[in-house]
């Protein structure tokens, strides 16, 4: 059984926690790279939270179907404007099927990393792969591994120390195994929450979308679509449906 790491107190706060992904300056590139993806069909989100991204590309007119584990996150799609034009699948998104074929299946901010084995990222690939009609489009949005931030000895990364936010990843270079490790500081209290993930490198996902009969159409550094490079933070990849 999977486990569901955005229960109920993740999800009331997960908004507010995640503001400066629902800025505009973040939506609204990704909506458009998503939109032209889609063209004339429906969008498939992996992973689709309480609907950051589902929200806006609906509104564009792009019928999106959702599938996501969280009961808590779904009901907070569901209570937004537009949340009840959204149809959701509650289910492990690497093996629940959704009925009728897409034109674009996406799983963005990182989400391929919460399944936590290589099985699992396969068999998610597989699942994109057949809700996709021939020549549909899968699109990825991940960091690339920081592993060159780990000196020899050290397997903590501190991503973020605020005021009010604590952010640490902890590494398994042996099993490609990370956890992100929050606290989120109020009144002098801390809230702590862990998120465990498998990392995967661009070229490993490239073997797996060519396991689920796609290739690799584009691969960019971020929404604006420059460059991907050797200092690159993240990537969106596109891979095409070819059989
Ligand atoms: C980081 S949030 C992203 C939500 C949304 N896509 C966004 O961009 O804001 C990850 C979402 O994926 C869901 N999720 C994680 N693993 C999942 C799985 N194996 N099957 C279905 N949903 C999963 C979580 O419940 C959560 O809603």
């Amino acid at each position: 059984m999977i486990e569901n790491h955005f229960d109920e107190e993740i999800a009331e706060t997960y908004d507010e926690d995640e503001a400066t992904h629902f800025a505009a300056s973040t939506v609204d590139p990704a909506v458009d790279l998503l939109q032209e993806l889609a063209g004339d069909g429906r969008a498939l989100e992996l992973g689709i939270g309480t609907g950051r991204i589902a929200l806006p590309l609906a509104a564009r007119g792009v019928p999106v179907h959702g599938i996501d584990l969280s009961e808590a996150m779904v009901r907070r799609l569901e209570a937004k404007p537009g949340g009840a034009n959204i149809g959701v699948t509650i289910g492990d998104f690497a093996t629940t099927t959704v009925a009728g074929e897409f034109t674009l299946a996406y799983l963005v901010f990182n989400t391929i990393m919460n399944l936590t084995s290589q099985q699992a990222q396969v068999d998610c690939f597989r699942n994109a792969a057949a809700h996709l009609a021939p020549g549909g489009r899968f699109l990825i949005e991940v960091g690339v591994p920081d592993l060159r931030r780990l000196p020899p000895g050290q397997l903590t990364v501190p991503f973020h120390v605020g005021a009010e936010h604590w952010g640490f990843d902890t590494y398994r270079p042996a099993t490609q195994y990370m956890a992100s490790h929050h606290l989120h500081w109020e009144d002098g209290q801390a809230r702590y929450s862990v998120c465990p993930f498998r990392y995967v490198w661009p070229a490993e996902l490239d073997l797996m979308a060519q396991l689920a009969g796609m290739r690799l159409r584009s691969r960019w550094a971020g929404w604006d679509r420059g460059p991907f490079g050797d200092d690159s933070e993240q990537h969106i990849s596109v891979w095409e449906k070819v059989s």
